[in-house]
């Protein structure tokens, strides 16, 4: 099985990826073969693309191609190519070492937003002794966008903490046993925020969930509330976002994505008093675990196990 491994990589990057899957796959897939760009390839023969964010129009030139991977966990720009050969499935990157990662992220962000850590860094620049009112973690509402692998990974070291846990989706969830109070759906966003005192976005990026942390979402937030957002940069209407800042209605963003990446160096955000700015760094994925669950879905996939029952199929139409 030839299998092409293809995307926006560096070169230092690529070989790194290269090697580590070559070694996955040599373990969990002896028959496979693995190419990279510039081999000297045939089209035809690739039956496997394992990508990340690969120039678009690359997928389209690859006539026998079965099975999409993804390297990277959300596959928004992915999905953004016209050229994506239409009926092949694609599998995005879970990884619980991400999920990890995420999770470690936005403890601390939590944490940070909660113990008011970033109004004493900047006390601290003006030398100024004085502790703000403290909350229990009982009395402080974290509301979840997207309740997905990282959305429950989050939820599962904040509750154990006692915050108010609360999980927003677009599309009713299942209850679950987990100490997140679950809301789904536009209509109940805007009581949710209400209660919320610290929102965090892990939402995937579609069509419907582009902009939607606009000035009228965070109107609903009560003052003072923090918003970080680890997701898409796309998420958030960043003008609103400045406003809200600069009126205080909103008191800090943690904000690892942006609508432009990496972050140019006029915009904003930089500097920022009440901004956070992370460099695409939340989560990223590690190419030693995430090689091993390519390896591991592709030799799942090579055995018989239809695409659809692979962890982290897309689904097309609802666009993660
Ligand atoms: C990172 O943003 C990813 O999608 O994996």
């Amino acid at each position: 099985m030839d299998i092409l491994l293809t995307g926006g990589f560096d070169p230092a990057e690529r070989e790194r990826w290269h090697v580590l899957l070559a070694a996955a796959l040599a373990g969990a897939l002896p028959q496979a073969r693995l190419w990279v760009d510039d081999d000297a390839f045939d089209p035809a023969r690739i039956a496997v693309a394992v990508v990340a964010n690969p120039a678009p129009g690359t997928l389209q030139r690859l006539p026998g191609l079965r099975l999409v991977h993804s390297l990277w966990a959300g596959v928004d720009r992915l999905l953004a190519d016209p050229t994506l050969p239409p009926g092949v499935p694609i599998v995005r990157m879970v990884d619980p070492a991400m999920n990890a990662a995420m999770a470690q992220t936005a403890l601390w962000a939590v944490l940070a937003l909660h113990r008011g850590l970033f109004a004493y860094a900047r006390r601290q620049r003006e030398r100024c002794w004085r502790a703000h009112a403290q909350r229990r973690a009982d009395e402080v509402g974290v509301t979840l966008l997207g309740l997905g692998q990282m959305g429950r990974a989050v939820a599962q070291v904040l509750v154990p903490l006692g915050y108010r846990v609360a999980g927003w989706t677009l599309h009713p969830q299942p209850p679950a046993a987990d100490g997140v109070a679950r809301h789904a759906g536009a209509e109940a966003l805007g009581p949710l925020l209400a209660t919320s005192d610290i929102v965090v976005n892990l939402l995937p990026l579609t069509p419907a969930t582009r902009g939607l942390i606009d000035a009228r979402f965070l109107a609903a937030l009560p003052r003072g509330a923090g918003l970080v957002n680890l997701a898409r940069g796309a998420h958030v209407v960043e003008a609103d976002l400045l406003a809200a800042l600069d009126t205080g209605h909103l008191r800090d963003a943690v904000l690892d994505v942006f609508a432009t990446e990496p972050l140019p160096p006029a915009h904003p955000f930089w500097s920022h008093p009440r901004v956070a700015v992370l460099p695409h760094a939340a989560a990223a994925t590690d190419p030693r675990s995430a090689s091993a669950v390519v390896a591991r879905r592709l030799a799942a996939w090579a055995a018989g196990t239809t695409p659809a029952r692979l962890p982290g199929f897309v689904d097309r139409g609802r666009g993660y």
